[in-house]
């Protein structure tokens, strides 16, 4: 029934687009072609440049949306500036949808920025911060790694954890870090993973729990680059891998 429906749907897209006989509207239904198409035009790129409308591209159970603007998703999903622990899958989906390798769209198609003033969403108010110019461009480096990295961020992004769920409100820039109690509200309590990574053999050769007491998470689980096992330093005869440890891990 609902195989039917669909085919409905698209036949109707289908005859509506040789209907017009617009190209742009039988290429916006292919994002890859109109993004090539785009690169080459020097017209201001919008959604519409590359999306005739979000239905077919919008999750599963999805409610429907209306509008082919950014604006037909801020409807519902207002920009998240609390910095909360709960994933944003939102986020996620749509930087990775458009940064490389999948895409190549601009932060600025779908972000304002006014240097050092503001940072926020295109046709919105709200800010998530004042970035300056090497601050932008950091992020962008980190932002374009994080999409097709084989460190901690990425693992992240795959389970629909943004930069703000690790981060917190505050707009990352050169130099910050995460504390233990922000990885904790989520892999915590601190039992409770020391237990998880009990190794069956050696019980004390745990990473979470040794005669270095309390220590940095960051000291060996490292988000934008390979992350190592700090013990391996000293104990070379330890058996003991990390995930995100980069290519050299299979
Ligand atoms: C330069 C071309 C281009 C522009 C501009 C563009 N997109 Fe996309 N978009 C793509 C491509 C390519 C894909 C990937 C399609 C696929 O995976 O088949 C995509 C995918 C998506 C997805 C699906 C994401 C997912 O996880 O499945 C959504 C939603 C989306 N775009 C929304 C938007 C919105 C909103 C805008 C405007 C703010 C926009 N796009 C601007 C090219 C573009
Ligand atoms: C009518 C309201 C509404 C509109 C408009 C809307 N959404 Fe959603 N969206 C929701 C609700 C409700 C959820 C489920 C709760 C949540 O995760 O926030 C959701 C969840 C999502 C998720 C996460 C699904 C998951 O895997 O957890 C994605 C991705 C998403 N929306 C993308 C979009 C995009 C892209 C647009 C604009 C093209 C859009 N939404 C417009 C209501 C809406
Ligand atoms: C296709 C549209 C699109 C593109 C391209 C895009 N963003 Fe976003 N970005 C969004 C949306 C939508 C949100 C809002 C998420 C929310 O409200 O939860 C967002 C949120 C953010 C946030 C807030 C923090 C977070 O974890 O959600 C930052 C920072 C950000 N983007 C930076 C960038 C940078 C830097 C680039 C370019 C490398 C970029 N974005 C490219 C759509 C985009
Ligand atoms: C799993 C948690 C996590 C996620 C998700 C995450 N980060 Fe980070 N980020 C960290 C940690 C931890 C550091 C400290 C350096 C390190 O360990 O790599 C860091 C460092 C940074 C820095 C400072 C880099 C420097 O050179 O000083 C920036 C900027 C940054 N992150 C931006 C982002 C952006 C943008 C995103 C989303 C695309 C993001 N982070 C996602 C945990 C995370
Ligand atoms: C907002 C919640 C959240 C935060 C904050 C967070 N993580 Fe995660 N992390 C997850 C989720 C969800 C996954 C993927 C599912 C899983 O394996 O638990 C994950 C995966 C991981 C993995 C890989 C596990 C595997 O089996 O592949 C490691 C290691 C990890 N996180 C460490 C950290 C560290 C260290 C920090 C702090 C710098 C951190 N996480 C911050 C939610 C979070
Ligand atoms: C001395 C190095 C080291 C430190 C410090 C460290 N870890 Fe780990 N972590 C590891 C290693 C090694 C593994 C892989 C062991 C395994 O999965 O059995 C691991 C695995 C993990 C996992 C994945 C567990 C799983 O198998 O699902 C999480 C989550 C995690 N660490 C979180 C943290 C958090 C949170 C902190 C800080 C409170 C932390 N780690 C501090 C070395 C470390
Ligand atoms: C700075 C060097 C150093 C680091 C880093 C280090 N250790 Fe040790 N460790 C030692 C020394 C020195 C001893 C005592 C001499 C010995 O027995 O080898 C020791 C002893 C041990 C022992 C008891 C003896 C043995 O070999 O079984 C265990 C278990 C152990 N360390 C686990 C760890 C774990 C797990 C980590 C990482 C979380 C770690 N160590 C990190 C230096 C280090």
């Amino acid at each position: 029934m609902k195989k039917i429906v669909l085919l409905a749907v698209a036949v109707a897209i289908i005859a509506l687009g040789y209907a017009v006989s617009d190209q742009d509207s039988v290429l916006a239904a292919n994002p890859a072609k109109a993004s090539a198409k785009a690169a080459k035009s020097s017209t201001p790129i919008s959604c519409q440049t590359c999306h005739a409308d979000f239905s077919s591209l919008i999750p599963e159970n999805h409610p429907p949306v209306k509008g082919n603007e950014l604006s037909a998703c801020t409807a519902c999903h207002a920009p998240e500036l609390t910095g909360t622990i709960d994933k944003n899958a939102y986020s996620v989906r749509m930087h990775l949808a458009h940064l490389p390798p999948k895409g190549n769209v601009d932060c600025l198609v779908c972000h304002r920025w006014q240097e050092g003033k503001s940072f926020g969403l295109t046709g919105a108010k709200e800010s998530w911060g004042a970035p300056n110019k090497e601050e932008m461009e950091l992020m962008k480096e980190i932002f374009t790694g994080w999409a097709a990295s084989v460190y901690m961020d990425n693992l992240h992004a795959k389970a629909g954890i943004s930069c703000a769920n690790c981060h917190g409100k505050e707009l990352p820039t050169f130099d910050v870090t995460v504390e233990n109690t922000r990885c904790l509200a989520c892999h915590g309590p601190m039992e409770a993973l020391v237990k998880k990574t009990e190794p069956p053999e050696f019980k004390d050769r745990n990473p979470h729990q040794s005669h270095l007491g309390d220590i940095a998470c960051t000291v060996c689980h490292k988000a934008h680059s390979e992350s190592k096992v700090y013990c391996l330093g000293c104990h070379q005869n330890f058996k003991m891998t990390i995930q995100g440890a980069g290519e050299t891990k299979p």
